[in-house]
Formats: structure tokens, sequence, C-alpha cells
């Protein structure tokens, strides 16, 4: 099998951004392999802090192999980023320097033999980022939702072009037997498509509806953000990365909202909201990878940099 090795995406923007200085307390709530976490361990030397979150259980344990020579500059824990705020008071994290996430799935995941994230080898159909939890699986959702469920979820989660199409030959297969691995869903999805292929592989855009739908992702994410800014310093700041655009479409409009000075109706003569905005917007534009990360690291591809500094309660 050939190597895996996990690049963190953008790595250089993050860091600029978050600007991690010695005594810092900064939050990764996805830790991962932990490679912004090695990172914003060392720029913050000799005594900056880190808390790092992740549901797998595997990232944790990877994780705390890379990053042990920080000792207890480091704390990490198997939690979710949807209960951001709890997690940080309770660890006294609060209020943070920093906090970065990286959303989605990282390259140890996609290889994993028995995760089941990725259609390269036959593995059972899971997806679950934590493995001890309960509810659905993605062999679970294939096999028992109806097709106009599974082309909402395709469509919703995976823009699915041909949505319908797609659920309607899942059904049709499972008829005979039910769905188990990731190369029969994949083989499933080509069969669709038949020789009409893009430059990514068809099975793709499924595969993410599922991954996002068997973790409610973009729910943690709606419910992470609004928390980030509520446990930020002032003048603390928090990066996200998202891979997709409905990811990045719920950082960009909670962002802009954030950051608006007034939400009055249009047509009134003078601001009668009275609101000041809580965050000021670093990145006018978003930040994408480079030619050169891309070629070097193809996971980053489709990466999205968004990054927001929090304002003093007054003034
Ligand atoms: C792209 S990877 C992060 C890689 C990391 N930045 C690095 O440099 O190694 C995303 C990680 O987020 C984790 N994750 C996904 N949803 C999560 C959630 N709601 N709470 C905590 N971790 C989550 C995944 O298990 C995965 O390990």
């Amino acid at each position: 099998m050939r190597p895996i090795s996990h690049v963190p995406v953008l790595l250089n923007e993050a860091l600029d951004l978050l600007r991690p200085r010695a005594g810092g307390r900064y939050v990764d709530g996805t830790v991962g392999g932990g490679g912004h976490a090695e990172a914003i361990l060392e720029r913050s030397s000799p005594d900056g802090r880190l808390l790092g979150l992740d549901l797998d259980p595997e990232a944790l344990a990877r994780a705390a192999e890379r990053l042990k020579r920080f000792g207890d500059r480091v704390v990490l824990v198997h939690e979710s980023f949807a209960d951001l705020e709890r997690v940080v008071r309770w660890y006294e994290f609060a209020p943070a320097d920093g906090i970065i996430l990286d959303l989605g799935v990282s390259s140890f995941q996609l290889a994993h033999p028995t995760r089941g994230f990725g259609f390269q080898t036959a593995a059972p159909l899971d997806m679950r980022f934590n493995p001890h939890q309960a509810g659905p699986t993605a062999r679970e959702l294939v096999n028992t939702l109806d097709a106009a469920a599974l082309a909402e979820i395709l469509r919703r989660y995976g823009e699915e072009p041909r949505a319908a199409a797609v659920a309607r030959a899942i059904v049709q297969r499972r008829a005979k037997a039910p769905i188990e691995t990731t190369t029969e869903l994949a083989e499933i999805v080509t069969r669709v498509y038949g020789h009409r292929r893009g430059k990514i592989h068809p099975a793709t855009r499924t595969f993410q509806a599922l991954r996002i739908a068997v973790n409610r992702e973009l729910e943690a994410l709606e419910r992470a953000l609004p928390q980030a800014i509520e446990v930020l310093e002032t003048g603390g700041r928090l990066v996200v990365i998202a891979f997709h655009s409905l990811e990045d479409r719920i950082v960009k409009h909670f962002f802009a909202d954030q950051a608006a000075t007034c939400v009055c109706p249009p047509g009134l003569p003078v601001c009668v909201c009275g609101r000041r905005p809580r965050v000021r917007i670093l990145t006018r534009r978003p930040i994408r990878p480079s030619a050169e990360e891309i070629q070097a690291n193809p996971r980053s591809r489709s990466a999205i940099l968004r990054a927001v500094e929090r304002l003093p309660e007054e003034g």
C-alpha cells in the first residue's frame, strides 16, 4: 500500500492569520493527524497551549504521538466541535486566542481500510467519524431510505446532478442483495454515468453526500461557529477551512452576519438597530491553495479558508 501522509492544508496562510504567540491559548476543533496543531505549538513556544478535539479516536491517538514532545502544553479530547463552548470552558481554554476548524475528512480516514470514507478499496460502508456514535452508518442509509429520501441527500449534500437516477439505481440494486461495501456503491454510481465521466470520479459526490448525512456535518458546523466567537478573546482569531461550497456558504454567511454594522430593514433613514459588529473579517476574499500546493497535495484542491477577528464588546 502507498504510504499515507496527511499534509496540513493552507498551513502558512492559517498560521499567518492565527499569529500564534508564546503564552497563547489555542483550540484546534479538528485536530486530525495534528499537522496544524503541531505548527501552532511550535510557533507559540515555549508555553503556548493547545486544546485539540476530534471525533475519531484513531486520529486522536495519531495526534498524541505526533504532539507528545509538547508534553502538557497539549490537551487532546474525544469531543465534537459542535459542543465547542462547553469543552473549551471545561478545559479552561476560554477566552481563547485562536481557534481553527479544518473541516471534513483526513487523508488517513480516506485511505483507511475499514472506515468506508473512500472507494479505492472495498470497505464496509460506515463513514462515521466517531465509530462509537449511535445512529445510522452509510450502509444503513443506502439500504433503508426510500428513493426520494436518498435523492434528497445526494442533491442537498452532494450537489449530485443525477441524484434521482443514482437513488433509483441504489434502490434497484439493493432489492437483490444489501449493498455492503464502498466499491459496490461506487460501481452502482459509475454505471449510472456510463461513459459520460468528468474530471472527478462520478461516485465522489455520492460519497460526500452520505458522509455529510451520516455525521450531520453541516449541523455541527452551524452549531460550532457562534460558540467559537463566544469563547474568543478580544483580538482572538477564528480560521475555518472548508472543502465544499455547502460548508463555505455557511461560514461566509455567518461571518458576514457577525461583521454587520446595521441590520435595519432597507429604506430606514437612520439606523435604529444599534447593532455592533462582533467580528472583523480578515479575508475579504477567501484564501485558496496555490497551484504548487494543489500539485503537492491534491486533497487541498477544493480548500477555501476564511477568518475573522473578535472585536471588543464595547466601543
Ligand atoms: C481534515 S481533518 C483535520 C486535519 C488536521 N488539521 C491536521 O493538520 O492533521 C478533519 C478532522 O476533523 C474531524 N472531525 C470531523 N467532524 C468533527 C466534529 N464535529 N468534531 C470534532 N472533530 C471532527 C475528523 O475526524 C478529522 O480527523
